[in-house]
């Protein structure tokens, strides 16, 4: 994946992210599955955040790779993400679950950038007339 610049005019370094997401899944707690994915994330201001999949006994209880990573975008700082590259522990794209679309649309919005298949798509084709925070407000 070659560098893109996304509708602001910032630039990813995919290959970096890849790279980032790929250190993330040697961190993953996968003992049920052993499916390890790890994800990684640039937000607005540049930061790089990351995260591993967790599971639990309870299988529902699982946190997706997605949900790690917006937890430590929510815990240093917040902000919006910019792009976010997801793979599995073989190094191959691992494009998001649903409720992670879903994560995705609120802390990225429509425009963020994800690269789960080896292609970039934005949450928005990911996720289309999805729910989110702006609905809520049309008729609170
Ligand atoms: N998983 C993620 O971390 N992200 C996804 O978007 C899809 C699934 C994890 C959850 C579980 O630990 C394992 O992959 C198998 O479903």
């Amino acid at each position: 994946m070659t560098d893109t610049a996304n509708s602001d005019g910032v630039t990813i370094d995919w290959a970096r992210l890849k790279q980032e997401a790929v250190l993330a899944t040697t961190r993953a707690y996968a003992p049920y599955s052993h499916f390890s994915v790890g994800a990684a994330g640039l937000a607005e201001d540049g930061r790089l955040v990351t995260g591993s999949n967790v599971e639990n006994a309870s299988y529902g209880l699982t946190l997706c790779a997605e949900c790690s990573l917006i937890s430590d975008l929510v815990r240093t700082g917040g902000g919006r993400l910019v792009a976010v590259a997801v793979v599995s522990g073989s190094g191959e794209p691992c494009t998001p679950c649903g409720r992670c679309r879903q994560l995705l649309f609120e802390h990225g919005g429509p425009e963020c950038l994800v690269d789960g298949d080896g292609h970039v798509r934005t949450v928005d084709e990911l996720l289309p007339g999805c729910f989110g925070p702006g609905r809520m407000e049309v008729d609170r």
